[in-house]
């Protein structure tokens, strides 16, 4: 071969080597400019050159940032990954009687259970899904996000209708829980015929058997179903299974953290310590969006105009990423960091369920780790459209060979990367196209149901 020749080939094959490395990044910067261009709309960007860190939590918890859907092309989009019934969502219902109907019955809902109760339901749940994997004693390959789902699915239905889950039912709900994530991250498309089967399901239950909480009375009864689809069985089991997923990645990649709360002889916080420094290295939340129903002045600044669409960006607010991984930082309140909401700011609608998250993390993560070490060697982004995969090691099982599973485990998850990342490339453009193309928000607040929660919205600020 000529020296051009070697030269050629030896760039084509540096280049396809370092395929894993170069190639999801150009993608992702790719799929963001897609997204922007087809959805066609610039927002006002929290923290940003309009709205410093400085005043993020100020123009966040404004009475004026208070519209939710109307009026904004993302909301298309997330009305689209919603579905069914994305118009009686509680997070993206307008503010208004309906709102409050709503909001006040996820909280009586999740009120409906004692400290100990939740620890007692949580613990069941998280060993009963564990007793599932079969051989107690061998090392299992699993992905975090998938082991959790179950446990998730099982808890929210007890909460919400106050007897176990059947088996069936529990599929159902993973499958509705599962589309949505997939689709929200882009790695599949929308399965409406799956969504539909557990909105079937929870008609006729509710038809013969409702719940021990009456549901909202401003809802009908297949917005009823509907409601409970998208709190319970989509935002709650897809929230804290992405949570868990975070957390136990997290400890599956920093052993030594791991390895103090196996030892048992940290205080009762620690691992709460740990929790909160996974989510602020991974926030759950990308972007919330609002749009302004009122002008906000602020000191010194042009204030903001009445219908801007606010992005608040919870990973670059809260200084995400980054590789130290230190909970202990936690302890000293000059070290704690300042900038950290993981579950929304009070002022405006925050997250139901931050009373308790916490807590039902933490026992989930203590059954997991009674029985098992966890190992991992993939990457950790906050995203996670790997799922996390993961080894579970058996406490009580033989030594087992670790360097050359997680040597594997690592190459596996960077060449899975390739194909992923041009997939998501794909289907999110086409999601984005699609979601313009369908506008079920745009189109909700143009019919008279729409126009009406609008006006009551109006009334209710
Ligand atoms: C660790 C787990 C969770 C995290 C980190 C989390 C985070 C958040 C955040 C940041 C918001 C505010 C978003 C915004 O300002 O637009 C939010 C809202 C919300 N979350 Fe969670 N969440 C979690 C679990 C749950 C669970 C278990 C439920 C169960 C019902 C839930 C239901 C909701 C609802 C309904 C809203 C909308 C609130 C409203 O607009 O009134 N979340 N969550």
């Amino acid at each position: 071969m000529s020296p051009t020749g070697w030269l050629v080939t030896g760039a084509v094959v540096v280049l396809v080597a370092g395929l894993p490395y170069w190639l999801p990044r150009i993608v992702v910067a790719l799929r963001v400019r897609i997204f922007a261009w087809v959805g066609g709309e610039e927002g006002v960007r929290a923290p940003g050159r309009e709205v410093p860190a400085e005043e993020f939590k100020k123009v966040y918890g404004h009475p004026a940032a208070n519209g939710r859907s109307r009026g904004a092309a993302l909301s298309d989009l997330f009305w689209y990954w919603l579905s069914p019934g994305p118009e009686v969502h509680q997070e993206h219902l307008e503010p208004g009687p309906r709102y409050d109907d709503v909001a006040r019955t996820t909280r009586q809902i999740l009120a409906g259970l004692s400290r100990e109760q939740w620890t007692e339901l949580v613990g069941r749940c998280t060993r009963r899904v564990l007793d599932e994997l079969d051989g107690h004693a061998r090392v299992h390959r699993v992905r975090l996000r998938d082991l959790m789902m179950p446990v998730w699915a099982e808890v929210y239905y007890e909460v919400v209708f106050r007897e176990p889950c059947p088996r069936h039912v529990r599929d159902l709900i993973t499958g509705n829980a599962d589309d949505v994530v997939s689709a929200l991250k882009c790695t599949r498309l929308r399965h409406m015929d799956r969504r539909a089967r557990l909105t079937d399901y929870l008609r006729t239950r509710l038809a013969h058997d409702p719940p021990p909480v009456p549901l909202p009375s401003s809802l009908t009864a297949s917005e009823q179903a509907y409601y409970l689809q998208g709190t319970f069985f989509n935002t709650a089991v897809v929230q804290m299974s992405e949570a868990m997923a975070h957390l136990l990645l997290a400890l599956a990649t920093h052993r030594p953290v791991q390895e103090r709360l196996l030892a048992g002889e940290e205080d009762p916080d620690f691992l709460d310590r740990v929790i909160n420094e996974t989510l602020q290295h991974f926030p759950l939340f990308g972007v919330a969006h609002r749009i302004t129903s009122g002008e906000i002045s602020r000191d010194g600044r042009d204030p903001i105009p009445t219908g801007s669409v606010l992005l608040f960006n919870y990973p670059e607010y809260q200084g995400s990423g980054g590789d130290r991984f230190d909970p202990d930082r936690w302890l000293e309140p000059d070290t704690r960091p300042s900038a950290f909401i993981p579950f929304g700011v009070t002022a405006n609608r925050p997250c139901p369920a931050r009373g308790f998250a916490v807590l039902t993390m933490r026992v989930a993560a203590e059954e997991v780790l009674r029985r098992f070490r966890l190992d991992s060697s993939v990457e950790h982004t906050r995203s996670l459209p790997s799922r996390g995969p993961c080894l579970l090691i058996p406490r009580a099982g033989a030594a087992v060979r670790r360097r050359s599973r997680l040597v594997v485990m690592r190459l596996a998850d960077r060449w899975a990367a390739v194909p992923r990342s041009v997939t998501q490339l794909v289907l999110g453009s086409y999601m984005v196209w699609d979601a313009r193309r369908q506008g079920l928000c745009r189109n909700y607040f143009a019919t008279p149901a729409g126009g009406a929660t609008a006006a009551s919205a109006t009334v209710g600020r």
